[in-house]
């Protein structure tokens, strides 16, 4: 009986063997890392935390190198990577490749619409697209990691890097930037043409009072939890490869030094698996913000709360190890670093080939990726406004056009902010491109009227205003040149630099139909300027190929389709303002503007309730709003059911007819409300969008799913939840959602 029982054992093991796959544990990433890491001294692997600016190969970054105390690089050229490789592969003692890593933000040398333009694509498609010519070019010379996507919400235009980022709505960012991560990415980082992406900065740097760069962010739960982290958390849940804590304080506690952030809700509840790399400096900063008092506790708080990397403070380089000797610093602190350092090596394929390929074929500049950016600056060009449809102009009927404005043709200022390897010479300028365009016709009378953006010298506007006077359309080009945008590039004051106001109000005096376009790294506060303009294209910086894109747009080769993927204010005042407002509880029902108050009036309501009295309530322009050439109406919206429960898929139709001549996209919006629950709701949240293509005179059926999450938010007990009751759904072309359809649901 033993014997038979030994047998049946024998023979349920070998079943057992059979059955389970044959795990190769010394193959997976994870075990090589152990492997490796069981081989390093304390000083190897802080060396792996290490990150520095590899711009030149001086004899300290060599010995660096080679002593295994660097374990990454910023900013190192192409020409030296395979030289600081080979020092880090052949001469350090382990031989561990190093990350090369660089700022790819909005393109490499093909340069895509600064972010915010490419978020009014409405176009994740596009977006994606746009990321992975970006990494296609980088990885070329070595680059694999960039520090980008940028999710940072924000809600105030006074805030250079507003430019930088996606706009001021959670759900639009987090489509967005996954978008970005996935073409970074890809689906297998060792591909050589792939780089890892990182999202940045955690968390709420678009929130820095007063849009005053790097200032404090003082944010409550609902914000942080609602409005902030919901892009993080959709890039985290994509793979995204690394992440970036912010330069600011939140509630009091600088980011790199957030355990709340990073271990509680990032590592934990999120459960993210990635490297973390604090941005350049904020680990020293952590001192300078009144946080803690010397040096050597900024690194012994970073690396607690789980920031693997130290960009540029040398922190970890200089006190780690005497942190680690007395106990201020845990091993598992730095073990887990570097194991998430190695990890990402090993994923990028590092370790089988750290090198570039110098003997590849140039990919730059392939007139692929010029096509994509070029259709990215068409469908990131926002039409504001087109009086008695003055565009698309027909080149057929005019005699003469006048180009005046200093954007026109600022080749480095279309560019945008933060793209150090662009080279101008490469873009195409409007002037450029409308001069092709209109080669066998009308002639062209360029008159910049000013020199550059901020220039206050007025001579040349009386030459600009001769050339509107002799020229049938006026296109005028003003805005702001890249360097007023991006990181500390904030400003008090968001109209136009320099004379142009003067410059547009004097060519608007001419009589002459003109078209303002604006080429700009933030909404501006022109409503004077606009209203003296006929026709008006928002276009932001729109890269390499701003002026084909614009030129098209203009004479109707292509029909604007952007949506604002942020609020445009009338004035600095109302900042914030938003979409995502919530309802007072005195409604802006009737109210006295400033200049209707009799003279000597008595103290008295105005109407009691909630506005500017010299600004009223509304925007210049709202979130989500774009006009077409063509026009669109929104009908019979429709929902699978009325009454639906947790488990269920509502599905949301709305029909949208093209009412105008042109076949063109529109971006459908959606849109929800819960008018009451156990915390106060915002009036709308977009919880979906879809761009559609509608021949003239057809119409199309736009279809949304929506489910439980959609209706969900954080209540006071920090529980995402949808609580039952009803609620108002719209369909609308914009967040002025009166000009669409809406329908009520009941969540039972
Ligand atoms: C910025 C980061 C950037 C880093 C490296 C910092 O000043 O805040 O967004 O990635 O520099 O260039």
């Amino acid at each position: 009986m033993k014997k038979l029982v030994g047998f049946i054992v024998l023979v349920l093991w070998c079943v057992s063997c059979v059955q389970q796959p044959v795990t190769t544990p010394t193959n997976s990433i994870d075990a090589k890392v152990t492997a490796l890491m069981e081989q390093m001294t304390w000083e190897e692997k802080i060396g792996q935390l290490h990150q520095v600016e590899g711009g030149q190969l001086t004899p300290q970054l060599y010995s660096e190198i080679a002593e295994g105390h660097v374990g990454s690089l910023l900013n190192c050229p192409k020409h030296l990577v395979n030289d600081v490789q080979r020092i880090a592969m052949q001469q350090s003692r382990l031989g561990i490749p190093l990350l090369i890593a660089r700022d790819v933000i909005h393109g490499f040398k093909t340069i895509f619409p600064i972010p915010l333009g490419q978020a009014a694509t409405f176009n994740p498609i596009l977006v994606e697209k746009g990321a992975e010519i970006a990494a296609t070019e980088a990885s070329s010379e070595g680059i694999r990691l960039t520090f980008a996507p940028m999710i940072d919400i924000t809600r105030d235009p006074r805030w250079g890097r507003i430019a930088e980022s996606l706009g001021e709505d959670p759900y639009l960012t987090s489509v967005l930037g996954v978008a970005m991560v996935n073409g970074f990415q890809g689906n297998d980082l060792t591909q050589p043409n792939k780089v890892a992406a990182c999202a940045k900065h955690f968390a709420a740097y678009g929130f820095s009072e007063g849009g005053r760069d790097y200032n404090i962010a003082d944010v409550s739960e609902y914000q942080l939890r609602e409005v902030i982290l919901p892009p993080f958390k959709s890039v985290a849940d994509a793979g995204v490869a690394s992440f970036m804590p912010s330069f600011n304080e939140i509630n009091g506690v600088p980011a790199s030094a957030n355990a709340y952030l990073f271990k509680q809700i990032l590592r934990g509840e999120w459960g993210w698996k990635g490297t973390v790399i604090s941005d350049y400096f904020s680990i020293k900063q952590i001192k300078t913000q009144g946080f803690c008092e010397t040096e050597a506790q900024t690194a012994a708080l970073a690396i607690e709360t789980g920031i693997d990397v130290d960009m540029m403070s040398y922190v970890y380089h200089q006190y780690l190890d005497s942190l680690l000797m007395d106990g201020s610093v845990s091993e598992k602190a730095i073990n887990d670093a570097v194991r998430n350092v190695l990890t990402l090596k090993y994923k990028l394929g590092l370790f089988d080939n750290p090198y570039v390929d110098t003997l590849a074929q140039p990919i730059h500049y392939d007139v692929s990726h010029l096509a994509v950016a070029k259709q990215a600056a068409i469908e990131g060009a926002v039409l504001l406004k087109n009086e008695h449809n003055l565009l698309p102009l027909s080149a057929s009927q005019l005699n003469s056009v006048a180009i005046i404005g200093p954007m026109a043709d600022a080749p480095a200022e279309q560019i945008g902010t933060w793209c150090f390897d662009a080279e101008p010479s490469r873009s195409i300028t409007p002037l450029m491109a409308i001069t092709k365009e209109l080669q066998d016709g009308p002639i062209i009378h360029y008159v910049p009227g000013l020199n550059y953006s901020r220039d206050v010298n007025t001579n040349q506007i009386e030459r600009a205003v001769s050339a509107a006077k002799k020229s049938d359309v006026v296109l005028l080009f003003v805005g702001e040149e890249a360097i007023l945008s991006g990181e500390a590039k904030c400003r008090a004051r968001l109209d136009l630099p320099g004379a142009q106001a003067q410059l547009v109000n004097a060519v608007a005096a001419t009589g002459k139909p003109v078209v303002m376009v604006v080429m700009a790294g933030r909404p501006l506060c022109i409503g004077n300027e606009i209203a003296n303009a006929n026709a008006v294209l928002y276009t932001f910086h729109g890269g390499t190929m701003a002026g084909p894109a614009i030129s098209d747009l203009l004479f109707g080769k292509s029909i604007p389709s952007g949506k604002l993927p942020v609020t445009i204010p009338q004035a600095e005042g109302q900042i914030p303002i938003y979409y995502y407002q919530k309802e007072t509880g005195r409604p802006p029902h009737h109210f006295t503007l400033i200049d209707d108050i009799p003279v000597g009036a008595k103290q008295t309501s105005l109407g009691f309730c909630t506005y500017w009295l010299d600004a009223g309530i509304e925007p210049l322009y709202p979130f989500g709003f774009g006009l077409s050439y063509t026009q669109f109406t929104y009908s019979d919206i429709q929902v699978s059911q009325q009454n639906f429960s947790a488990t269920d898929t509502l599905t949301v139709t709305c029909t949208i007819t093209n009412t105008g001549k042109y076949n063109a996209y529109e971006v459908a919006q959606l849109y929800v409300h819960d008018p009451v629950a156990s915390l106060t709701r915002p009036l709308k949240q977009l919880k979906g969008f879809q761009k559609v293509f509608i021949k003239a005179g057809e119409q199309e059926k736009v279809s949304f799913k929506l489910t439980n999450n959609d209706f969900a938010f954080w209540n006071n007990q920090n529980q995402f939840v949808a609580e039952p009751g009803a609620f108002t759904l719209y369909v609308a072309p914009s967040s002025d959602v009166a000009k669409g359809c809406s329908v009520s649901v009941v969540l039972e």
